[in-house]
C-alpha cells in the first residue's frame, strides 16, 4: 500500500544487504590497507572495465575531483565549450583548472549540447569542448567528435549520469578524449561517494593515476600539481559488491520508467523526455517537461507534488550560467541560451529508484493527472 505520510524522494540510493558487506570490512581490517590502489581498489577497476565494456578506467574519490584532473591530464587551458543545463560541478571543475566556460545551448529534445551551435562558439582560444549526456541520454558523439576533429580540440564527456548506457557502437563511455563518471550515492550504480574517468590507452591511465596521488611518480618523484582524489578500499569493495545488484536494479529502473511512459501518455500538457538513440538505457533519471497547456506552472505542480509528500526535484534550475560565478560571461546572457532557458523553468525530475513500487508510480501520477482538483 501506498502510505501518503511517507515522504517519496526523488531517489532513494540502492543499497546491498548490509550481512554481505561486513566479509569484506574484515578483510580490510585484517589486511590494513586501507587506501593508495589496494586490492578492492583494482578489482573494481578491472570489474568496472568488463562491465561497462571499456579498456581503461581510474577510480576516483568523486566524480567532482575526476572532471578536474580529466581536465588537468589533458592539459586544457583557456576557454572550453560546454552545457549550461547540467549538475554545477560540470562547470566548476572549468573554474578549478582556471578555464574560461564557453556556454552554449542545448538541443530542445535531447538536452544535451546542441552540436549546431558550437561552431560558432569556437575561438582561437578554445581548447577543448566539456558536453554532458543529461540524464543518460547520449549526446551527438559523432557530430561533436567531428567538430573536435575539424578545430584540433579535445572532448572530454561529463558522464556522470551515463553509467552502464550503450549506444550504436557500443559503451557510450568510449567516445571522447575521456569520460568522466560519477558515484555520488545519487546515481545509478553507487559507492556512497566515488567516481571515474575512462581513457583510450594505459599511459594516459598511467598519467591520471599519477595526477590523483598528489603528481608522484614513484616515491620520491612528483610530476605534476596533482591531487589527492583516490578511492579507498571501502568504498572500492562496496562498488564490487554493488555490481553483483546492477542489472536487478536496472530492471527495476526500466519497469518505472515504462509505467510513467504509459500513465502519462495521455496527461496533457506534460512532455516526457524520449530516449536519444541509445541501444541501453540506464532510466537513471524521470525528468518530465510542464508545457503551456497544463493547468499549472512547473513550480506551481511542483509545490503541489511537495504538498502531497512527492519530491520532485527542478533538475537543472537554475541553469549553471545563471549562478553568481558565471552570470557576468558573455556566453551566460539569456539570449545567448533560449533553449536552456526555457526547459530549466519547464523540468521536474519525478522519483525514479529501484524501491519505488508501481503503486507509488501510480499515486504520484494521480496527482499529475487530477491537478485540476487541487487547484487554488
Ligand atoms: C552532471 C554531473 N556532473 C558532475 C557531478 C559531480 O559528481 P560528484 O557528486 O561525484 O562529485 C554530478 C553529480 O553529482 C553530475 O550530476
Amino acid at each position: 500500500m501506498t502510505d501518503p505520510e511517507r515522504p517519496i524522494y526523488v531517489t532513494s540510493p540502492y543499497l546491498p544487504p548490509l550481512e554481505e558487506f561486513i566479509p569484506y570490512l574484515e578483510e580490510i581490517w585484517d589486511s590494513k590497507i586501507l587506501t593508495n590502489k589496494g586490492p578492492f581498489h583494482q578489482k573494481l577497476e578491472r570489474a568496472l572495465c568488463d562491465y561497462l565494456g571499456v579498456e581503461h578506467l581510474a577510480l576516483f574519490a568523486n566524480g567532482t575531483l575526476a572532471l578536474v584532473t580529466a581536465l588537468q591530464a589533458l592539459r586544457v587551458a583557456g576557454e572550453v565549450i560546454t552545457t549550461p543545463y547540467s549538475f554545477v560541478a560540470t562547470s566548476h571543475s572549468l573554474l578549478w583548472n582556471g578555464i574560461k566556460p564557453v556556454f552554449v545551448d542545448i538541443d530542445p529534445n535531447t538536452l544535451n549540447l546542441d552540436p549546431t551551435k558550437i561552431e560558432s562558439a569556437i575561438t582561437p582560444q578554445t581548447t577543448a569542448i566539456l558536453p554532458v549526456h543529461c540524464y543518460g541520454n547520449p549526446c551527438d558523439v559523432d557530430a561533436i567528435q567531428a567538430i573536435a576533429d575539424n578545430y584540433n580540440l579535445k572532448v572530454i564527456y561529463d558522464a556522470a549520469h551515463a553509467f552502464g548506457v550503450q549506444c550504436h557502437c557500443g559503451s557510450l563511455l568510449q567516445h571522447g578524449d575521456l569520460s568522466v563518471m560519477s558515484f555520488h550515492a545519487t546515481k545509478v550504480f553507487n559507492t556512497f561517494e566515488g567516481g571515474a574517468i575512462i581513457c583510450k590507452d594505459a599511459k594516459t591511465k598511467q598519467h591520471i593515476d599519477n595526477l590523483k596521488n598528489f603528481g608522484f611518480v614513484g616515491e620520491t618523484k612528483v610530476v605534476a600539481a596533482g591531487i589527492n582524489a583516490k578511492m579507498d578500499e571501502m568504498r572500492s569493495a562496496l562498488g564490487l559488491l554493488q555490481l553483483g545488484y546492477i542489472d536487478e536494479a536496472l530492471e527495476q529502473r526500466k519497469a518505472i520508467d515504462e509505467t510513467y511512459r504509459r500513465l502519462l501518455k495521455d496527461v496533457k500538457g506534460i512532455r516526457c523526455i524520449e530516449n536519444t538513440g541509445q541501444l541501453v538505457s540506464n532510466y537513471a533519471y524521470f525528468p518530465i517537461l510542464v508545457e503551456l497547456d497544463y493547468p499549472l506552472t512547473r513550480d506551481a505542480l511542483y509545490d503541489q507534488l511537495r504538498q502531497h509528500n512527492i519530491y520532485g526535484r527542478r533538475y537543472f534550475y537554475p541553469l549553471i550560467s545563471d549562478f553568481p560565478m558565471y552570470r557576468g560571461l558573455p556566453s551566460a546572457q539569456q539570449d545567448n541560451l533560449p533553449v536552456a532557458n526555457r526547459i530549466a523553468n519547464q523540468v521536474i525530475c519525478l522519483p525514479i529508484y529501484p524501491e519505488l513500487t508501481i503503486e507509488e508510480v501510480m499515486f504520484i501520477v494521480s496527482i499529475l493527472s487530477n491537478i485540476h482538483f487541487f487547484k487554488d
